[in-house]
């Protein structure tokens, strides 16, 4: 029997769009469940949109919409880019469709009906951005929200509450009970801790009167369901509990949760006292990783600091940004995001350590073999190694995603890639096939060539497109790593046929070089090198002198519209600007201060590249670049013809 492997993501909010932090969770959802099927676990991967509530509420309001209509318009959003991502999930549910509104409404009736659900007057500090209430201790000095440091507001109503005390106990004890019920063991400590203190009863209505979007009560049409009541419920209404019982305990029985730390509380206090006052069993685990990071303040739609994940995408390809995002976060850390950073990771494992080993393997073979794999002869020191060092990582990448630690599988996988070409350098296959010894370099490219088909099996999952075509031009069947006893093939030695035509290849991962951005060479007053990168073969160069549309789609080029402008203090060539790119604000610094005064910036729409890296300008952040024409002393910036016009309309 096949074990079962559910894994769900958050349902992400529909106020805004998805960012990288969005995807990653997303994407190691895919990941998990690419390797889980790999191993030969049946499985389901459930993700979706979270469409109720205050804040997406205030979305739509702002941009002068029915609530439904937004949601409708800004599902898209996701659903397309998880396309795009290669996100293969089993379902996508909104909280908005009747299937789940249904259950919700059952759920509540359910709890009402036992006593479970009570009315009350209550007194307290609501956060928007968050969705939470808070009491009057848990507040930060100021009233700030104890979660995000904005500020509350105070609501005193009437408003039915969940019996969720009651549960503390058998909590505590559950989680104590249970190692790896929430993961990693450090969060499972800081909800212990959150547990010390007397846990309350759960607000779980809103009054009409205040907030109307949301599911409407079953027993009291003045009131709408807590947003977070509702949401938390989508893990079981989406795979049929209250309709089909035998899916849903299929299922329900291998339930991972990933979520981010960001929401550890609602998945780890909330969700499963609702589960247990419905007698449900619990999830298997509860997985909590950590932030990205915009230097040191998480990414997030309300601080602006978002990086996009198709500027990623149109930069790395798919493939290899799912490779870094993976290979970048140690899983449970936070995660600092810098382009730069990504781009190191890509030339040095991708293009470097893999591509050029799948080329030099390839191209050998052609060379003395008419692109045949050749037939192995007797094993030496060195090749039962490489073999050894090969087969050993499949264990370790089965370990690595068994206890969530993706990072290191991957880590495992790239050692192998490494010794082997460290390999090709001792057994010298070029020398070989000088002196005419055509067995030993046999067994040295069969050796070689065993070692990519196991390093590529292990990596479909993370690069499922990429490594497809790496496998073809080692000339192996076409193998569907989801549907299979994949990892049980994989780990044969020997499965190359000798005989099996190669195929020529052009760098599978051609090596990115950029310039240093122009913004930071005029703002430090230096000159660009006019000598513009010489643009090697299977090189991408951004800056060279020519580029193809598809270099220059990779500058995000948009209309901002400047709010704020004022000097730097201590730099007289400098402006600070803040802008408004449609529904994010940032800050940018520009070398514009001799030719035009903060006064007369304000309100200007201006054109700026928004995917150039953040970067600090003397000490002051800076994201994004203004284009500006320069001649002698003058200098004119770049505007829209007639000035009218939106902000964050993409120019190209
Ligand atoms: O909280 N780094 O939705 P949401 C890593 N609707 N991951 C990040 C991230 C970052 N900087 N920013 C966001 C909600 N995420 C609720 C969930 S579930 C029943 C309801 C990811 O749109 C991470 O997975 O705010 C985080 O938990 C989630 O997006 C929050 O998405
Ligand atoms: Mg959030």
């Amino acid at each position: 029997m096949p074990n079962n492997y559910y894994v769900t993501t958050p349902i992400y909010y529909v106020n805004d769009k998805p960012h990288i932090g969005h995807s990653y969770t997303t994407m190691l959802a895919d990941v998990l469940t690419r390797f889980h099927a790999a191993m030969g676990d049946d499985t389901f991967f459930l993700t979706g949109t979270d469409e109720h509530g205050q804040k997406v509420q205030k979305a739509a309001e702002q941009r002068h919409m029915d609530p439904l209509a937004h949601c409708n318009e800004t599902v898209i959003r996701f659903q397309e880019l998880w396309k795009r991502l290669g996100i293969h999930n089993s379902d996508f549910i909104r909280t908005t469709q009747e299937r789940h509104k249904k259950i919700v409404c059952r759920i509540l009736q359910d709890l009402f009906d036992r006593g479970l659900i009570y009315k009350a007057e209550y007194t307290g500090h609501y956060c928007i951005p968050c969705e939470r209430y808070f009491t009057e201790k848990d507040l930060l000095e100021g009233g700030l929200c104890p979660e995000c440091r904005r500020a509350t507001s105070k609501l005193i109503e009437s408003n039915y509450f969940f019996k969720m005390s009651l549960y503390q106990d058998w909590l505590v004890d559950y989680i104590k009970t249970h190692p790896g019920f929430i993961q990693p063991e450090y969060r499972a400590n800081e909800t212990l801790g959150f547990l010390r203190k007397p846990l309350g009863d759960l607000c779980i209505s809103r009054p009409k009167s205040r907030l109307s979007w949301g599911i409407e009560l079953p027993f009291d049409k003045d009131y709408v369901c807590y947003v977070w009541f509702d949401a938390l419920i989508n893990y079981i209404s989406a795979i049929g509990y209250g309709t089909d019982e035998e899916k849903f305990r299929k299922w329900w029985s291998g339930a991972h949760h990933l979520i981010g730390k960001d929401i550890l509380t609602t998945h780890t206090v909330y969700w499963p006292t609702m589960l247990k006052a419905m007698d449900l069993p619990m999830p298997k685990s509860i997985f909590a990783h950590g932030w990205w990071l915009s230097g040191q303040d998480k990414m997030s739609k309300s601080l602006g600091n978002v990086v996009n994940p198709m500027d990623m995408m149109n930069l790395f390809g798919v493939d290899a940004f799912r490779y870094c995002l993976m290979a970048e976060m140690v899983l449970g850390n936070d995660a600092s995001f810098t382009q730069s950073s990504f781009i190191k990771r890509y030339n040095s494992d991708l293009a470097n350590d893999l591509g050029n080993m799948l080329s030099r393997a390839v191209k050998l073979t052609i060379k003395y073999f008419e692109g045949r794999i050749p037939a192995p002869g007797g094993y030496e020191a060195p090749d039962r190694e490489l073999r050894d060092q090969a087969l050993a990582s499949i264990p370790l990448m089965r370990s690595a995603v068994e206890n969530m630690k993706i990072d290191r599988g991957i880590d495992g996988v790239m050692n192998v890639v490494r010794a082997a070409n460290r390999y090709m350098e001792k057994t010298a296959p070029w020398t070989l096939a000088k002196e005419g010894n055509m067995a030993r370099l046999a067994t040295v490219l069969y050796t070689t060539a065993e070692t990519l088909r196991i390093v590529s099996g292990l990596l479909l999952p993370v690069m499922p497109c990429k490594m497809k075509e790496f496998r073809m031009k080692l000339g192996l069947p076409e193998e569907i790593a989801e549907k299979s006893d994949f990892a049980g093939r994989l780990a044969k030695w020997g499965t190359l046929e000798p005989g099996t035509q190669v195929q020529d290849t052009d760098a599978l991962f051609p090596r990115i070089v950029i310039e240093e951005p122009m913004a930071q060479l005029k703002a430090e007053g230096r000159k660009a090198n006019p000598k513009a990168e010489e643009k090697k073969s299977g090189t991408v160069a951004v800056g060279a002198e020519t580029v193809t549309i598809d270099d220059f789609a990779k500058i995000s080029l948009k209309t901002a519209k400047i709010l704020e402008a004022e000097k730097v203090e201590g730099a007289d060539k400098l402006l600070k600007l803040k802008i408004s790119l449609g529904t994010e604000t940032r800050q940018i610094v520009s070398g514009i201060a001799k030719y035009y005064t903060p006064e007369e910036l304000v309100g200007k729409i201006i054109i700026v590249v928004a995917n150039l890296k953040p970067a600090k300008i003397r000490g002051v952040e800076s994201f994004g670049m203004l284009l500006a024409a320069k001649t002698g002393d003058t200098l004119k910036l770049a505007t829209i013809d007639g000035g009218e016009f939106p902000d964050g309309i993409a120019v190209g």
